[in-house]
């Protein structure tokens, strides 16, 4: 990838993603969904879900496939067209919602969902103003999990894999929860690739 490649606006990812669907497509598409969510919502009851950037759909279909409902928003159309293809071949079809939206300044159904989830999305604007909007979709008692990937190692200050991005960090997502949310995670877990850590939030609406 060209050093002054954008991650944030569509056009970049558009490309991103055609060009990866095309060349491992199949990779792509049997990769299991992220362990931090698995690790967290295993076992819980299944409802209505946001899945905000769901790039090809893993962590959607995942969620489908233990009966939630799942609106799946992204803003490049070859990601979700091969989520939706995925998911209807798995008969999964008329569980997810498969959406076009700019996360920039899509805002979901205010108190919509039980869960809404967010995972390593590259941020234009302001991850706090995201964040914020982003959380006005969850339901009261409904959770809200977030992972990002810092641009550096908040212990040594060197750059990470994530350089020049601007992902949800743990105090962009305490920022945006001052009200009504208890906090149930907000730590930094070190990564096993590419160096850093992940920003993992979770927090439930009051
Ligand atoms: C690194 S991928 C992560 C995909 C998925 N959440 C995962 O964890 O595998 C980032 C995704 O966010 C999407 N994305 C980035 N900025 C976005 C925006 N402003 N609006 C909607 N989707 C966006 C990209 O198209 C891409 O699918």
């Amino acid at each position: 990838m060209a050093a002054s490649e954008s991650f944030s606006d569509r056009d970049s990812w558009e490309r991103r993603w055609e060009q990866a669907l095309a060349q491992h497509g199949d990779a792509i598409v049997s990769k299991p969904p992220n362990p931090l969510l698995v690790g967290e919502f295993s076992d819980v009851e299944p409802g209505r879900a946001l899945d905000a950037g769901c790039g090809h759909g893993a962590e959607s279909i995942w969620l489908a496939g233990l009966g939630w409902r799942v609106t799946a928003v992204d803003f490049s159309v070859a990601a979700l067209e091969r989520g939706r293809a995925t998911g209807t071949a798995l008969d999964l079809g008329e569980q997810i919602e498969w959406l076009e939206g700019d996360l920039g300044v899509w805002t979901p159904e205010p108190a919509a969902y039980d869960l809404v989830s967010c995972l390593y999305v590259h941020v234009a604007g302001s991850a706090v103003e995201m964040v914020q909007r982003l959380a006005s979709g969850v339901a009261p008692g409904g959770t809200l999990f977030l992972v990002g990937y810092p641009a550096t190692d908040p212990e040594t200050g060197e750059p990470t894999m994530a350089a020049g991005q601007n992902q949800v960090t743990v105090p962009d997502a305490l920022a945006a929860l001052t009200d009504g949310w208890e906090i149930e995670i907000a730590e930094n877990r070190p990564r096993e690739v590419g160096g850093g850590v992940d920003a993992v939030v979770r927090a439930r609406r009051w």
